[in-house]
């Protein structure tokens, strides 16, 4: 996951968001008082399988505040400004309470830049009383009597999960700018109404997901707002206001049903271009299978990565990553690309007389994100040259096949480009792999492990029940850990605990997994410090709060571990991966 900003159209100032993974984008917008990072345990799911961007609303966070009493629809222009910044093209949109507000008003006045609307604990058309006293807590916050305190019992259960994401939010509301907030909570408390009269207009598929005891974003309102448009849904969950916190999973898990629906609308044709884009009516898939499963269950095939290149019919180059290529026939050669129905180059490409297979290099992850994202010019980057048949081929590619289209064959969401083998070369460059929704790189991997540079220490430096934690450049915290160089793991470790600053005995090995995720092993060595303040990083307390910004979530799970331990004094050694393994007691003596 990365933090980072953006300099947006005047007058919008800056945006902060957080973004992870490739493919279609996702784009979350949290509620008022909140931050991105209130996204985090959906971003790193839906990640696997989207460019999903968490953003600063606002006055939020990084982004810069909107001028005081904004409303609602100020909120959904800087949306606009915002992804015409990203260069997102049209998107899937969730928001969550005043996001949800921005979203559906986006989805109302943008409906060709949604492919799909989810609005999480949304406000929609409140009682007379309910507009009343949240109007009265607006004017409050405006004249400065801020009270978290009240919310944070209403968001809130007593039970230990929402307990932690209480401790969460209320940090998250203490980092608050009171001005943007104000003007955000002004904007909450008299927008509920503002899109009902166009809501009719959204075509794309809406989720409206909510809490069951959530008192002032109701079931009631859920229900109304998917009733109110033409393909919508409801789901309601256990938990109160922020659910996407205190029912993270049941959250993500709804969110990927929803980004599985087959578009229906506008969002279909490109906002650029205006132009129809041919939509195949998707077969659904069948009710008693979880087309999440069943997704994953086809990613665990492993493939290469192609870029499929061609020209539209002004001659204007155009490509997106696919690893749906197979080999077909070598007698006549044919080879087969799987292109979505929802591809902003489907017309393009199934009306052109031929297309190019380039099959990417280990070293072109980044080749393949850029042609898999949404963007002006994917070529700009890129050294390539016209091939025989003149579509692009990439430079320092695997091996690339220039084809002239021998057929195209409708089927479900896709279309299979089938092409006839016209002329190719191969390079020695080893191919850049994918499985489980992530890149695979075995030569590059092979090289690391005999430099022993795909080996990481950590050290989990303990004194008087706290454990030095230290900033992990992204806004969260983390252990000091390196890579193991060729002098091995022991010297690693005495450099980290030097640079650290501190005096402590390197103690005995507490964790061994492999992080899929990062493509490393972990080695994570417990350590007893002495007295003195360390260079880096600080002491803290492992408490709830503290867990929730460790952001690798294989440290954490140790760290929980670890936690847990602590207090029963009996420690045990993890030999697994990053998500699963066993845990082996140390008895005493041994
Ligand atoms: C590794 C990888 C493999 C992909 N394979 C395919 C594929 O086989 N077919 C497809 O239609 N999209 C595939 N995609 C998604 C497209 O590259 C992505 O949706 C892209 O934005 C489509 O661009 P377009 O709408 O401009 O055509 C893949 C993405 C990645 C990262």
């Amino acid at each position: 996951m990365m933090s980072t900003t953006l300099q947006l159209s005047d007058p919008f100032g800056r945006l902060g968001y957080r973004e992870a993974g490739t493919g279609e984008p996702l784009v979350l917008i949290h509620g008022v008082g909140l931050q991105s990072a209130a996204w985090t345990p959906q971003l790193e799911a839906l990640s696997k399988t989207h460019w999903v961007l968490s953003l600063d609303m606002p006055g939020h966070g990084d982004s810069s505040p909107l001028a005081e009493g904004a409303e609602l629809p100020d909120y959904v222009t800087w949306l606009k400004a915002a992804l015409t910044a990203l260069n997102t093209g049209p998107v899937n949109l969730a928001g969550h309470s005043m996001g949800a507000l921005i979203a559906g008003g986006f989805a109302c006045t943008h409906p060709a830049l949604v492919r799909r609307v989810a609005l999480v604990n949304g406000v929609f058309q409140r009682s007379a009383p309910a507009r009343a006293a949240v109007l009265a807590r607006a004017a409050k916050i405006k004249a400065g009597q801020v009270d978290f305190e009240t919310p944070l019992a209403r968001w809130f259960e007593d039970t230990p999960t929402e307990q932690a994401a209480r401790s969460q939010v209320a940090t998250w509301l203490g980092q608050v700018d009171i001005t943007g907030y104000a003007t955000a909570y002004g904007a909450f408390a008299r927008g509920d109404s503002t899109y009902a009269k166009a809501w009719a207009q959204i075509g794309c598929p809406l989720l409206a997901l909510t809490g069951e005891g959530d008192p002032n974003s109701t079931p009631a309102m859920s229900r109304a707002m998917a009733a109110g448009v033409q393909d919508g849904t409801v789901e309601i969950l256990p938990g109160r206001h922020m659910v996407n916190l205190t029912a993270a999973d049941a959250v993500t898990d709804s969110l990927t049903r929803w980004l599985l629906r087959p578009e229906t609308t506008a969002a279909t044709i490109s906002a650029e271009s205006e132009k129809e884009t041919p939509m195949a009516p998707a077969p659904s898939v069948p009710p008693n299978m979880d087309p999440r499963a069943l997704r994953d269950a086809f990613g665990t095939f492993m493939t290469g990565v192609t870029v499929v290149t061609s020209h539209d019919k002004d001659g204007t180059p155009l490509g997106f990553t696919a690893n749906s290529f197979s080999s077909v026939s070598l007698d006549p050669p044919l080879v087969l690309v799987c292109l979505a129905n929802s591809s902003r180059n489907y017309e393009a490409l199934t009306q052109a007389s031929g297309f190019a297979v380039n099959i990417l290099a280990e070293d072109q992850k980044e080749i393949s994100n850029t042609f898999a994202r949404p963007s002006d010019d994917r070529f700009a980057k890129v050294a390539w040259q016209p091939g025989p048949q003149g579509a692009p081929i990439l430079e320092g590619v695997s091996a690339w096949f220039d084809c002239t289209m021998h057929k195209t064959v409708e089927a479900g969401d896709h279309v299979i480009l089938i092409g006839k083998v016209e002329a190719f070369d191969t390079s020695t460059a080893p191919g850049l792999g994918y499985a489980r929704g992530a890149y695979v790189t075995p030569a590059a991997e092979a090289e690391a492990l005999a430099q022993g540079a795909n080996l990481v220490v950590s050290a989990l430096i303990e004194r008087a029940g706290e454990v030095l934690l230290m900033d992990d450049g992204n806004g969260g915290l983390t252990l000091p850990q390196k890579p193991v160089g060729r002098a091995g793991a022991s010297v690693a470790l005495g450099e980290l605990i030097t640079a650290c600053g501190l005096a402590a005995d390197p103690g005995f090995i507490y964790s061994v997994f492999e992080d899929a995720a990062r493509e490393h092993q972990h080695i994570s060595f417990l350590c007893q410090a002495a007295d003195g303040a360390p260079k880096q990083g600080c002491f803290t307390p492992l408490s709830a709060s503290t867990m929730m910004e460790v952001t690798d979530p294989a440290l954490r799970i140790m760290l929980e571990r670890f936690a847990s331990e602590s207090r029963m004094g009996n420690y045990g050694v993890f030999y697994g991966n990053q998500i699963s393994g066993d845990v082996r007691k140390i008895v005493s003596g041994s």
